[in-house]
């Protein structure tokens, strides 16, 4: 009787293991396959800096992530890791040189809906950004600076408007405040980003009612990756600017989660995200 018994209570405990196993199994199987319905961003130059804290921030909303990188590979993966290991979503990576704009967004917008089968959000972050003196600006470097600043936002908007349309989505584009005023020895690139807004504002127009488009214009957020010092020039920039301080990639990247995931009656809007230093310029 005794022995009866424990071979019941072994075989409950089986079974009691089998069943917990299952439903485990069974939770871990619907977690990767709700991704598929979770919302999903593409961010440009998401690898690093401002991208980077971007995708994070949409990630810690329960967005999946496409992201995409050029040269940067391997910080690309390291925010696929990151994600990955901290967020219940899907982060893919997706190469693509934005000089050849045409067939890498095309391939860009390709596998982000072959892999995460929707579109909900476009965040156009990737630039180029260098002094190119007026009087040593090149015609190739102007092509350039367009083609990376704001032509493939317009073919990456135009390509992902179909999904964006149906997931009733949105745009965001990273602008700068300079783009309206100038500044010294970087002709080209101010005049890439004026282009960019001004593509931001006619784009809201032509995609109304169903998709908004708004642009973030970053202050002095990041000293450019190639300058290793606060110099001279870059304290002149703090003093004149309201709050007295540096910005960081966050503050940027909650601005862009706010205007794509929450702002519903905002579009053809650029908001400045600059600590006041558009007053001083
Ligand atoms: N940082 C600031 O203080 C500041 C101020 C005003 C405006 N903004 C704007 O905010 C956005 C983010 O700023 P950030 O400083 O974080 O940007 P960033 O580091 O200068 O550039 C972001 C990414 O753009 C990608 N990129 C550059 N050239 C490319 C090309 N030819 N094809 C494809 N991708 C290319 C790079 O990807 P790979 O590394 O993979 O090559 C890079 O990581 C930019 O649009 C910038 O203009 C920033």
């Amino acid at each position: 009787m005794a022995i009866a018994c424990s071979e019941k209570c072994i075989f409950d405990w089986v079974i009691g293991k089998l069943r917990h196993s299952f439903v485990s199994l069974t939770i871990h199987y619907l977690r990767k396959s709700i991704p598929m319905s979770r919302p999903t961003v593409l961010i440009t130059g998401g690898s690093k800096r401002i991208g980077k804290a971007t995708a994070i921030a949409f990630a810690s909303r329960g967005c999946n992530i496409a992201l995409h990188y050029n040269h940067s590979r391997q910080s690309a993966e390291r925010v696929q890791e990151e994600i990955s290991h901290n967020f219940s979503v899907t982060c893919t990576i997706h190469q693509g040189e934005l000089n050849n704009y045409q067939p890498a967004t095309e391939k860009l917008i390709s596998e982000c809906l072959s892999q995460h089968g929707r579109l909900d959000y476009l965040i156009n972050n990737a630039s180029i950004f260098y002094p190119t003196p007026m009087r040593e600006a090149k015609p190739a470097q102007l092509d350039s600076f367009l083609k990376v600043n704001c032509l493939a936002a317009k073919h990456l908007a135009e390509l992902a408007w179909p999904s964006l349309q149906k997931a009733q989505g949105a745009i965001v584009n990273l602008i700068d405040i300079y783009a309206d005023a100038g500044l010294a020895e970087h002709t080209l690139y101010t005049a890439s980003k004026a282009c960019l807004k001004s593509l931001t504002q006619e784009l809201a127009l032509v995609m109304a009612p169903w998709i908004r488009v708004n642009g973030v214009s970053p202050g002095a957020i990041l000293w450019p990756e190639q300058q290793s010092h606060v110099g001279e020039e870059q304290l002149k920039i703090l003093a004149s600017t309201s709050l007295k301080k540096l910005g960081t990639a966050e503050a940027i990247a909650e601005t862009v989660v706010f205007l794509a995931m929450r702002a519903h009656y905002i579009t053809g809007s650029v908001i400045n995200v600059d600590g006041g230093r558009r007053d001083f310029i």
